[in-house]
C-alpha cells in the first residue's frame, strides 16, 4: 500500500493538519465510520475540528464513532473510562450520534461488520509501538480482544490520570479491524516517540512493533519534528 509522512514544525502545526486531514474525509463522506483513538496526541486535532463544528463549518451529525480501546473493570462512570475520554474529547464537541462502544469483543466486532467496516481509523503511536492496545507482539491479524498492558502502557497512561491506579486489563480493537480500515493517520508527536517512530516506519514489518504492519494500509503519518527530525 502507500504511505505517506507529512512532517509539521510542532503539535499545533499537527493538531491542524490532523483537523484539516479528517475534516476533509468527513465533507467527503458525511456518514464516514471512524475509529477514535484516546491519549494525549490526538487531543490538539479534536478541539480544531470542534471548533469547526461550532463555527457551523463542518457537520458530523451522521459520523459514526468507533471506540479503539477500554480499561477493563470499571464502573461506566469512573473518571478512567476510554469511553468517556473519548465521547468528552471527540462525540459530544463534534455533535455526533452514533457511537459504536468496545465493550464485548463478539458485540464490537458484528457491528462493525454490519456497519461495511472502518472507513479511517486515528490513531496514536504507544511509547513500545502499540496501537490500540494491541501491545507486542501483535500480529496483523489479532482479532478485537482482551489483553494484559505492559508495562510500558501502564508507565505511559499513569500520566492521564493523575495518580488514580492504571487498570491492568484491558480491550482493544483487533489489529485486523485497524489495518483493514480504508484509511489510516498515525499522529505522532516529541523526541520521546522518534526511536520507535523509526522502527514503525524503517525496521522490519514485526509483531514485537505492531505499528510497522500499518505500512500495510493506505497510510499517512502526521509527525512534527521532534518526533521526526
Ligand atoms: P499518547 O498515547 O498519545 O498519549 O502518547 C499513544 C498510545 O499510547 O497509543
Amino acid at each position: 500500500m502507500s504511505t505517506h509522512i507529512q512532517i509539521v514544525p510542532d503539535s499545533l502545526a499537527l493538531a491542524g493538519a490532523g483537523a484539516d486531514w479528517l475534516a476533509h474525509r468527513i465533507t467527503r463522506k458525511p456518514d464516514l465510520t471512524i475509529l477514535v483513538a484516546t491519549g494525549q496526541t490526538p487531543m490538539g486535532m479534536y478541539g480544531h475540528l470542534a471548533a469547526r463544528v461550532q463555527a457551523g463549518t463542518l457537520d458530523c451529525s451522521r459520523v459514526t464513532a468507533v471506540q479503539l480501546d477500554e480499561y477493563m473493570g470499571l464502573e461506566p462512570d469512573d473518571p478512567r473510562s476510554l469511553r468517556g475520554w473519548m465521547e468528552r474529547a471527540f462525540v459530544f464537541p463534534l455533535g455526533i450520534r452514533n457511537v459504536v462502544p468496545l465493550d464485548d469483543p463478539a458485540t464490537f466486532t458484528a457491528r462493525l461488520r454490519d456497519l461495511g467496516g472502518l472507513d479511517v481509523a486515528v490513531l496514536g503511536l504507544g511509547p513500545n509501538g502499540h496501537l490500540g492496545f494491541n501491545e507486542p507482539p501483535s500480529s496483523p491479524d489479532a482479532p478485537t480482544r482482551e489483553v494484559t498492558l505492559t508495562p510500558e502502557s501502564l508507565e505511559s497512561n499513569r500520566g492521564y490520570w493523575d495518580g488514580l491506579a492504571v487498570p491492568t486489563q484491558a480491550i482493544t480493537a483487533g489489529m485486523d479491524v485497524i489495518l483493514a480500515a480504508h484509511e489510516t493517520l498515525l499522529l505522532v508527536s516529541g523526541t520521546h516517540k522518534q526511536a520507535i517512530l523509526g522502527a514503525a516506519l524503517d525496521g522490519p514489518q514485526t509483531p514485537d512493533v505492531p505499528a510497522s504492519f500499518l505500512r500495510r494500509t493506505a497510510l499517512t503519518v502526521l509527525a512534527d519534528r521532534e518526533a521526526r527530525p
